[in-house]
């Protein structure tokens, strides 16, 4: 267990399968409160009793209480005295389990409910008050139809005549709906009165006591050792580096591998906030004539990303040599790469999320890891930047994949197609921040793509290439809408493009969500 667990108050999340599990964690992290989440059936007593939660949250879940081998809560966290709370299949499973019914086959209700609320609780109390309808967000198609002793109806719906219940005395809650969720305007504050009026939690995690206590924990694990760091420029490997920067200053090197598929400036950004700014240690290696060598001639994606991960990790491990070694490899892992899931059908098998990173190096490398944010979400990791004191435009960037530009010029890649999408990248980037609009992206980036298309300009025929630009909004990456630009932005910034970038002639919006479509081309 870590040392964030042992010094703070805690709340235990038991995974059943939802989709939306981690923004419990999210919710309460963002009324500072520290929570980790385990699948169900991951929890022995002595597991429990070792983190010493002062409440549990059961979430919900796919599978159907009714049917004989779904999951259940370990019975023994009935046993300890502890507050609970069950989120839509958590309620079922916690009223299950304690005596109360649960039946399928009535209306089911998914999305926008609302609830009457009919009296008052610890839950409500302060946020909602009886007599109120509240909007709340429903995913369900079991209900309760017999609470269990001991629990009274605090909110109805039409589809869950115990939409909200409570056992006072006990301390246990349960919501059909998923108070997590934003579309539950009032979600985040009923979640706050368990955490903070029902568990005694104090909000005692914030930022500033996380950092110091990452860096008393870097210093304990890496001693004397040396810290090799592969920064790639993102948000994660800069925080990561700075973060144990602080903790072991000179025994820390950063090494950044410059493939030649970078964005305008971006490597000179690189050196100058890391070696200039935070005196780190950093090794810049130009080593673009190489990638795009090999990259010659290749048009196959995934042939391109495996040329980029093998050369990345040469470089890497040839730099490395070249220092004398260490004895430790830092990443930048984060909390969503850790956290196990629980397989859909909320069997026994589980699985570890795979890290999707080209910046991840093999663990053969010999070295033990040093992963400082483990723990964090990614807007926690922004918010420890800048309570690091690193600049907005490091801290509050764009996702950027490893294989960088290469995977943006369908086709092959050449080092004038490179400087052809930089170019226009460049404008399309200007014109969003002038617009004020990067916050509100996920990611927005151009694609060059490998069709020439007819133009007029002037009086003259031109034939030259196509862009495409990408703009969406996501949470995690893993889905992602397109971002709704105006017109008149679009075709100013198209004017711009076509009329500054000799070499592209047409610009066209992709309109297509992931899924079915990836963020990127490639
Ligand atoms: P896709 O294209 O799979 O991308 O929808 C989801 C998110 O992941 C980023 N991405 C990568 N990041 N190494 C990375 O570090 C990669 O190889 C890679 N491929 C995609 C992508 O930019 C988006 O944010």
């Amino acid at each position: 267990m870590d040392i964030a667990a042992t010094t703070h108050d805690r709340i235990l999340i038991l995974d059943f399968g939802s989709q939306v599990t981690q923004l419990i964690a999210r919710r309460l992290r963002e009324s500072g409160v520290y929570c980790e989440v385990w699948p169900y059936n991951n929890a022995a007593p002595a597991r429990i009793a070792a983190f010493n939660p002062r409440g549990i949250i059961l979430s919900g879940g796919p599978a159907s209480v009714t049917q004989g081998d779904s999951p259940r809560a370990p019975e023994e966290i009935f046993q300890i005295g502890l507050p609970i709370l069950g989120i839509c299949y958590g309620q079922q499973t916690l009223a299950a389990q304690l005596g109360g019914v649960v039946e399928s086959g009535h209306a089911a209700e998914f999305g926008r409910a609302v609830v009457e609320v009919t009296a008052e609780c610890a839950l409500t109390h302060g946020v909602w008050s009886p007599g109120a309808r509240e909007t709340v967000w429903m995913s369900h198609g079991d209900r309760i139809t017999v609470l269990p002793p001991g629990f009274r109806v605090v909110a109805q719906s039409e589809g869950a005549p115990f939409a909200l219940i409570a056992n006072d005395e006990r301390r246990y809650y349960g919501t059909m709906f998923h108070p997590e969720v934003v579309h539950t305007p009032h979600g985040a504050a009923l979640l706050r009165n368990f955490t903070h009026d029902v568990c005694g939690c104090t909000g005692d995690w914030t930022m500033g006591a996380y950092r110091a206590e990452a860096v008393a924990r870097i210093r304990a694990q890496v001693g004397g050792g040396r810290v090799v760091c592969g920064l790639s420029g993102g948000v994660d490997s800069s925080v990561a580096a700075v973060l144990i920067h602080e903790a072991i200053g000179e025994q820390l090197t950063c090494i950044y591998v410059d493939h030649g598929l970078m964005r305008a400036g971006e490597s000179a950004q690189v050196v100058a906030t890391f070696r200039d700014r935070f005196n780190i240690k950093l090794v810049h290696v130009d080593a673009a004539d190489m990638f795009l060598g090999a990259l010659a001639g290749v048009t196959d994606p995934e042939v391109k990303r495996k040329t980029i991960g093998r050369l990345f990790i040469e470089v890497f491990e040839a730099e490395q040599g070249k220092i004398g070694g260490a004895d430790f490899l830092a990443q930048g892992t984060l909390y969503p790469d850790v956290i196990e899931s629980v397989s859909a059908t909320g069997g026994p098998s589980v699985t570890i999320k795979s890290h999707h990173n080209v910046g991840g190096l093999p663990a053969d490398m010999r070295m033990k890891l040093v992963e400082p944010l483990r723990d964090l979400f990614k807007d926690e990791v922004r918010a420890l930047g800048f309570e690091l004191g690193m600049p907005q435009e490091i801290v509050g960037r764009h996702p950027f994949p490893g294989p960088g530009l290469a995977i943006r010029i369908p086709g092959e890649v050449t080092r004038e197609r490179a400087d052809l999408l930089r170019r226009v990248d460049t404008i399309y980037l200007q014109e969003i921040r002038a617009a004020g609009l990067y916050d509100a992206i996920w990611q927005a980036f151009a694609v060059l793509l490998p069709v020439r298309t007819v133009g007029v300009m002037g009086d003259g025929r031109t034939y030259e290439s196509a862009c495409a630009l990408r703009a969406v909004t996501s949470t995690d990456g893993m889905t992602a809408d397109v971002y709704p630009f105006s017109m008149e932005f679009l075709t100013r910034v198209a004017g711009r493009i076509v009329n500054e970038v000799r070499g592209v002639n047409r610009v066209t919006y992709d309109i297509t969500s992931k899924p079915p479509g990836t963020i990127e081309w490639e």
